[in-house]
């Protein structure tokens, strides 16, 4: 719960104060925008992103701190950010409107969030539709979904594709786009999930360190010719 302390800390110490324009903007929310956010927000200022990133996310999963609030599991506070659902999910909420704001509309707006605890009394995928919902709300593009990684007592069965299916639920629950990641490896697993409308986006991790060439692989074992780059053209697989 580090960073939930920190927050608190600087909170205590008086270096920051909420913006009083956000809606339901607390002292945890004035505490992170001393911080990381605050620095986002200034680099969408200073025009970076319009040249820089095609894309942003909002990191949500995993056990960092957006997930330390929104799980019960985690969030043992008293105050306006703990007990309720609606309590646990609002730093996010908030964090995620100021980037919003800044961002804009040009390009995609990614959340990745644990969409299950796999944990008895933890984070379900019932709050993650309800959470999922109101992040479409305030603009966000996409949930990247994953699962776990907030108690280390979880038991979480692994098997290919182990979690498309929460993307699925979400997706067919609140009409966001979801991306689907965890143990999907080639082209013909990802052609499944997206042509049966579970997922919109695949994101591939450990397969493309194995391979840091998938993209074209991919593309090569479903027929489709792309173009490689052109210092790698002499090694392309021809079709
Ligand atoms: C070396 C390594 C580093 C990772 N770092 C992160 C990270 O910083 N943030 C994150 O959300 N997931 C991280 N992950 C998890 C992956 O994004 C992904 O969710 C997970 O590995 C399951 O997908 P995969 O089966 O395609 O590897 C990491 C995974 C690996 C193997």
């Amino acid at each position: 719960m580090q960073p939930l302390n920190m927050a608190k800390t600087q909170y205590s110490a008086g270096t920051t104060k909420s913006p009083a324009s956000l809606p339901g903007s607390g002292p945890v929310l004035g505490a992170l925008m001393s911080g990381r956010c605050r620095d986002r927000t200034a680099l969408a200022r200073s025009g970076s992103l319009t040249t820089g990133p095609t894309g942003s996310e909002i990191h949500a999963a995993h056990g960092y701190l957006f997930h330390q609030f929104y799980s019960p599991l985690a969030n043992t506070r008293k105050d306006e950010y703990g007990g309720s659902f609606e309590n646990r999910i609002r730093l996010l909420l908030e964090v995620t409107w100021e980037v919003k704001k800044e961002w804009g509309d040009e390009k995609p707006l990614f959340v990745r969030i644990s969409a299950t605890d796999w944990t008895e009394g933890g984070w379900t995928i019932e709050d993650s539709v309800k959470l999922a919902n109101k992040l479409k709300t305030l603009g966000v593009d996409l949930i990247d979904t994953s699962t776990g990684g907030n108690v280390p007592r979880a038991t979480i069965p692994t098997s290919p594709g182990y979690q498309a299916g929460f993307a699925e639920t979400i997706k067919k629950k609140t009409g966001i786009l979801t991306g689907a990641v965890g143990q999907i490896t080639n082209a013909e697993q990802s052609e499944e999930i997206l042509q049966k409308g579970m997922a919109d986006l695949i994101l591939y991790a450990r397969e493309s360190l194995r391979n840091p060439n998938l993209p074209l692989y991919m593309a090569y074992s479903m027929g489709e010719n792309v173009e490689w780059p052109i210092q790698y053209n002499r090694a392309k697989v021809k079709l």
